[in-house]
């Protein structure tokens, strides 16, 4: 059960000009009952009647990690939020990744990144072997990346001016590394005695997620994506979130998701 509750901010961290980093003292209720994927719901003042949803970043303990850009008002006012400040926090809320996978590519996309360490910290500390291709506007808004390495096997960026990393998208990326791992078919002679085929897993803007869907398609390989829709209630009530799957139907991100399994979604939506 999600918990609502006005939470201390432990630490606030300016990670680059555009990302901040709040760690949240949500308590053990809401920690013990998180998983990697899921997201919180923060109220931004009084004068906001909408709560915004954040990504979690990572927890421990106690605590837990939000990492956020500003893009408009309520984004702006908890940029504004110091160490000591108490803020109105609603969660876990929705449905993360599935970490069952042995082998993983976990792939962010600007501020889709702070979830994939939460992604890969955790598969890391169950014993998986995680991969990571990061993409990012330019070096300026880069973030988290010496994060990964610590709990990495391999870790690529790549930035839309080549200012950090090559120049190029995180796609680029994805089927490189793709090329280069056995298919996915049981019994396949040319990939016998390689490593069991990795699951991606990825979080970015719509159109990325759509392009490293089709690679991992393309290859055989299972992939799960972490959606991002306008919320209203944040919790499967109001519809706002709404979004066309590949059947036909109709799910809630906030409820059903963010995290779905690529071949599920509509991408033509
Ligand atoms: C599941 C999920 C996880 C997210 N995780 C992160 C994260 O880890 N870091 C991060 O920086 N951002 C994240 N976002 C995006 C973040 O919620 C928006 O940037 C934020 O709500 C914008 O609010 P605002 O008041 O600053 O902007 P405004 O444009 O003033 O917001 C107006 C209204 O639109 C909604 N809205 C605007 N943009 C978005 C958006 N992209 N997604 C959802 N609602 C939006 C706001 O919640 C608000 O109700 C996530 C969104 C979703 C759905
Ligand atoms: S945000 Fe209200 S149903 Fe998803």
């Amino acid at each position: 059960m999600p918990v609502q509750k006005m939470c201390t901010v432990a630490e606030a961290v300016r990670l680059n000009e555009f990302a901040y980093s709040l760690t949240l003292e949500v308590g053990e209720e809401m920690t013990s009952q998180t998983s990697c994927g899921q997201f919180v719901h923060i109220k931004c003042g009084e004068e906001r009647l909408l709560r915004r949803p954040i990504s979690i970043c990572d927890w421990q303990g106690d605590l837990l990690r939000v990492v956020f850009e500003v893009r408009g008002e309520g984004t702006q006012w908890l940029s504004r939020r110091k160490a000591g400040d108490m803020l109105d926090v609603l969660g876990p809320l929705g449905h993360g990744f599935d970490l069952s996978a042995k082998r993983l590519l976990v792939v962010g996309g600007g501020i889709g990144v702070p979830p994939m360490l939460g992604v890969a910290k955790a598969a890391a500390s169950a014993g998986a072997e995680v991969h990571a291709a990061l993409g990012f506007r330019d070096q300026g808004h880069q973030m988290l990346t010496d994060a990964f390495v610590e709990c990495c096997r391999s870790m690529s960026v790549i930035s839309d001016d080549g200012s950090t990393g090559r120049k190029g998208f995180v796609t680029e990326l994805v089927e490189e590394f793709l090329r280069n791992q056995p298919c996915a078919g049981a019994d396949c002679a040319a990939c016998s005695g390689k490593p069991e085929p990795p699951v991606v897993m990825a979080c970015g803007p719509k159109g990325m997620l759509k392009a490293v869907a089709a690679a991992c398609a393309a290859h055989g390989v299972a992939c799960q994506v972490s959606l991002e829709e306008r919320m209203g209630c944040g919790v499967g009530a109001c519809l706002v979130c709404a979004c066309d799957m590949a059947d036909g139907s109709r799910k809630h991100v906030c409820k059903d998701g963010p995290v779905f399994n690529a071949g599920e979604v509509d991408w033509n939506d």
